[in-house]
């Protein structure tokens, strides 16, 4: 496995592969990895000639200085993890290196990006949207991997890529959340949480799933009001919103029947760590 430190040495490389008809396959990536990010690799690699991982936590998409301070970051073992995995090349830059200047573009992510996360971290989704763009031009991929633990972050990558003219025809790929065995979703946060949060977090999942089959018979209101009131009924979980929404807009529903691809994003705090994690209800249309 190569590892690139240079913007300019990543595009060389890159630009020599793609003009040998060599495909990329591209997971962007904050570190601290785990087996949900390697699921992505390993997608990637399933259907590229290369796989290209980057790993930096990128400032300009935290709103909350302490949570970027202790965001977790394990340089050393994401190496070796990623060479395990059988990636080709890691990009793994300084702050000054992906920004030599400030970033001072305003993407125009629409209604999107206003709602759930995007309401509770303003300028979360404006950073997100810049640094990807950074990486899309310097990696030029085939494909790119998300996973559907972010959601909404899925739904503004695509709008970014098409305000950005479609970055060569790259294709957005949505990757499964991986969960541990006991259904708590897989995140870079978990090892934040105390041993009795630990425990108590993947209440959060067994709610959610319960929450599908409570749906058939329940409106979109009364739903959520259960969500929220069976995850704040334990002690230390506090949700911090529960929104049902449609799937591909990310807009927030109040009739089953506005949607045939239904989604309930949910945010909880454990302790002091914020967690995400969401659904896919069935389609009632
Ligand atoms: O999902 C993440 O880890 C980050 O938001 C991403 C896409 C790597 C951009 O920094």
């Amino acid at each position: 496995m190569k590892v690139i430190r240079k913007a300019e040495e990543l595009r060389q490389w890159s630009a020599a592969e793609r003009s040998a008809g060599r495909s990329i396959g591209f997971v962007p990536t904050m570190g601290a990895l785990h087996a949900g990010h390697l699921s992505l690799v390993e997608q990637a690699r399933a259907a590229n000639d290369l796989v290209a991982v980057s790993v930096f936590v990128n400032p300009t998409q935290f709103n909350n200085p302490d949570d970027l301070r202790t965001y977790p970051r394990t340089e050393q073992a994401d190496l070796e993890k990623l060479e395990a995995a059988g990636v080709d090349v890691a990009f793994v830059p300084t702050v000054e290196e992906m920004y030599p200047e400030p970033d001072t573009r305003v993407f125009d992510l629409g209604p999107v990006a206003s709602v759930m996360e995007g309401k509770m971290r303003p300028g979360h989704f404006n950073g997100v949207a810049q640094v990807v763009s950074r990486l899309f031009a310097m990696v030029n991929p085939t494909r790119a991997y998300f996973g559907e633990k972010d959601f909404q972050q899925i739904a503004v990558i695509r709008k970014m890529v098409e305000l950005e003219g479609g970055f060569n025809g790259l294709e957005i790929v949505d990757v499964p959340i991986k969960r541990e065995a006991d259904g708590l979703a897989m995140s870079s946060r978990n090892v934040r949480l105390t041993p009795e949060m630990r425990e108590k977090a993947p209440e959060i999942h067994r709610v959610l799933a319960k929450s599908v089959d409570f749906a058939t018979n329940n409106s979109v209101q009364d739903t959520t009001n259960m969500v929220i009131d069976s995850i704040n009924a334990v002690d230390g979980l506090e949700t911090e919103y529960f929104q049902i929404v449609d799937g591909p807009t990310c807009l927030p529903i109040d009739q089953w029947s506005q949607s045939a691809a239904p989604v309930g994003c949910v945010t909880v705090y454990a302790g002091d760590v914020r967690l995400i994690d969401n659904i896919k209800f069935r389609s009632q249309c």
